[in-house]
């Protein structure tokens, strides 16, 4: 960890661990909306493509709707049986019959998956409590996995290996946050298709979680420095170099660890231990 000072002589890593800090605050509220900011394209293609189909499903619906209103209207001027059952042929009745099931439930699966995607972005956003509560571990990586899909899944294939976890004592908004940096890098690191593996478990009054990837890894000299605010190896656009800094200073809050591990090449593993109950809370 460096210790390097700003210009104004402030040690931003010593700033980065201390929770009430008002540029510590203001970081990493400047990184969470820069992140939301990022992602909000890749959620709105998320969304767009089920809006698209339950869309043109509507209007396929009310083009259906318009035949078989014909059909039921024409039973008030139609002399016989066997004049509806012409009509009826002509309208495709049959067709419409076993197109509507279809057409319904797909539209339902469609407002399904953005139902989904909206609570998991409501979770991942979290903005109404900033406070250290008991919450669900899983709920948050699923939650960001949602948020994340669309920047990881043409990259990655994501392998969950979920322990069972109690409920654990932290700040939702600020480990969301951590868990996003995580599986960003891992996606960032993977050149063309490649693996990610979240793990979970617990051990004794601790609990883990970690993203492994099968990207490029890093040297030892990057190791050292990834933790230093503004450190990145990355075109500008792509990196702020912030992420781990602020992630390691919202661990560090939480009286937790993190453990990298590395191979040029090979991937990355990096590993985040939190108590499961804060001490003194
Ligand atoms: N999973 C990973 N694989 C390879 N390198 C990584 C990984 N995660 C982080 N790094 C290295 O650490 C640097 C700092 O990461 P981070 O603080 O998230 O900033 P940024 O992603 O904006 O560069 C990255 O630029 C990269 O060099
Ligand atoms: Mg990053």
């Amino acid at each position: 960890m460096s210790n390097r000072k700003t210009q104004t002589g402030i040690n931003l890593t010593d700033v980065l661990g201390q929770a009430d800090h008002p540029l510590a605050v203001h970081l990493l509220q400047t990184e969470k909306m820069a992140g939301i900011g990022q992602l909000a394209a890749g959620v709105a293609h998320e969304i767009n493509n089920p809006v698209g189909y339950v869309f043109s499903n509507l209007k396929t619906l009310a083009g259906y709707m318009q035949d078989m209103l014909k059909i039921i209207d024409a039973t008030d001027h139609l002399t016989s049986i066997s004049e509806l059952q012409q009509l009826k042929k002509t309208l495709d009745y049959d067709y419409i019959r076993q197109d509507v099931p279809a057409l319904l439930r797909e539209s339902e699966e469609g407002m399904d998956r953005i139902k989904h995607i909206i609570s998991a972005l409501k979770y991942f956003s979290h903005t109404d409590d900033d406070n250290l509560r008991l919450a669900d571990l899983h709920q948050s990586i699923e939650s960001t996995l949602t948020v994340a899909g669309n920047e990881i899944k043409y990259r990655a294939q994501v392998v969950k290996q979920f322990g069972v976890l109690p409920p654990v004592q932290f700040n939702v908004s600020q480990i969301n946050q951590v868990i996003m940096n995580l599986l960003i890098n891992a996606a960032q690191s993977i050149e063309n298709s490649g693996m990610i593996t979240v793990r979970t478990d617990q051990e004794g009054a601790w609990v883990w979680f970690e993203v492994e990837d099968t990207g490029c890894g890093m040297s030892e000299q990057v190791k050292q420095r990834i933790f230093e605010p503004f450190y990145t190896t990355k075109p500008v656009g792509q990196g702020t170099g912030m992420g781990l800094a602020l992630s390691y200073g919202i661990i560090q809050k939480h009286n937790g660890k993190i453990d990298v591990s590395s191979k040029v090449g090979h991937g990355t593993r990096i590993r985040v231990w939190l108590p499961v109950h804060q001490p003194n809370v």
